[in-house]
């Protein structure tokens, strides 16, 4: 099966870190029976300065017509507003239908803490749709700001349709492994509806009525206190599911939980394509050095080989990375190691 993959590396440490997928993708054995082409498409601020465009055409037609999925590095945005510029990454996700930001956040075996979850972010409204306007107060005390906190029946449905999904293939790989087989599928929808009854009451409504088309258990837990467990005992979260915002902050605060920004994937998903991203950003403090930790594109490649249901190749790219990982020899200096991106890119292709 000949796939076609984009690989958009964009800036920064998204140059050193994309190739190491597109070798995962190379090295896996053809016992998995797939065989991928490749192509290089640009996007982000050194795209935008050399072409104008953020997000050229090309790369937007290239993937809609040519490609399956795609992996995507890293953008650099300027902390200054920048006539004409604006992340090609909001936009892909946009215009590709990636209603699901999926991130899962997990500890190797030899960990003492067993934290092993996955957020399941919406990827496309609430306050994200940015209709924002500023006015003058009537009563002339200043300005006044606004934006639409946008939640619809449609999007709330279809992203805990997809949380209960994930539940229960990870209950099945579970079982399959005879790892923690014990453990319940749970799906914990997060919500602040005893605040804002009418917006995310009818997110914690419609993922309820969502999830009892599953076998799994399903929790609830208002945003401000899921922050709170996630952080005093994020080894009993199973899958979260949560509103674009909330599901913004939990991501990049249980990423916290597990070392390094560099250890973190995530995909965007849609219903016929699927682009893996890792978490972090294009880390211009260590760009050009070879010392930026690949794992998290790695994982965000297995992760994207997951949702296009080549469970197989995934997970022998999960299991070579776990595998460099509880060694710990051949580390990355964010994860107090020595060696080089490519050193540690070597490491895991050689156990695959
Ligand atoms: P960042 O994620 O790029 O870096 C934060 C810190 O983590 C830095 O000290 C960096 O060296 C370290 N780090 C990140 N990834 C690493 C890796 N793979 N290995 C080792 N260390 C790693 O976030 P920051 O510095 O806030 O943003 C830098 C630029 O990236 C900004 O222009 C920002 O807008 C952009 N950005 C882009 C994202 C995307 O493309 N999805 C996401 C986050 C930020
Ligand atoms: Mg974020």
């Amino acid at each position: 099966l000949l796939q076609e993959r984009g690989l958009i590396a964009g800036d920064g440490i998204g140059r050193e870190v994309v190739p190491a997928g597109r070798r995962a993708l190379e090295a896996l054995p053809a016992s998995v029976g797939l065989k991928f082409d490749f192509v290089n498409l640009d996007a982000g601020f050194e795209t935008f300065e050399r072409t104008g465009a953020a997000l050229p055409n090309v790369t937007l037609e290239t993937l809609k017509t040519e490609c399956d999925g795609a992996l995507f590095g890293a953008v650099g945005s300027p902390t200054h507003a920048v006539k004409g510029y604006s992340s090609p990454i909001v936009a892909l996700r946009k215009k590709l239908s990636l209603y699901a930001n999926v991130r899962p956040v997990k500890t190797v075996r030899s960990n003492p803490r067993r934290i092993d979850m996955v957020i399941v972010r919406e990827n496309t409204e609430d306050l994200y749709v940015k209709e924002e306007r500023t006015f003058d107060a009537e009563d002339g005390s200043g300005k006044v700001a606004e934006a639409i906190k946008r939640i619809t029946e449609r999007a709330s449905f279809r992203i805990a349709s997809m949380a209960g999904e994930i539940a229960v293939r990870r209950h099945k790989v579970r079982q399959a492994s005879g790892a923690g087989s014990a453990r319940e599928p749970t799906v914990t929808i997060t919500h602040k509806s005893n605040v804002l009854s009418q917006t995310d009451g009818l997110f914690r409504t419609t993922a309820n009525v969502a999830l009892a088309n599953y076998p799994v258990t399903v929790e609830e837990q208002i945003v401000d206190s899921m922050v709170y467990k996630l952080f005093r005992q994020p080894e009993t979260y199973d899958v979260i599911v949560a509103p674009n915002l909330y599901g913004d902050l939990l991501s990049d605060g249980a990423a916290a939980l597990v070392g390094s920004l560099g250890l973190v994937p995530s995909a965007n998903v849609g219903d016929s394509f699927v682009m893996g991203e890792p978490c972090h950003g294009s880390a211009p403090d260590i760009m050009g050095q070879n010392i930026a930790n690949p794992v998290a594109t790695l994982r965000s490649t297995a992760l994207m080989l997951e949702f296009m249901n080549e469970e197989e190749a995934a997970a022998k790219l999960y299991t070579a990375i776990d595998a460099n990982l509880e060694e710990g020899k051949i580390l990355s200096p964010d994860l107090g190691g020595k060696a080089k991106t490519d050193e540690v890119v070597e490491d895991i292709l050689k156990r695959l």
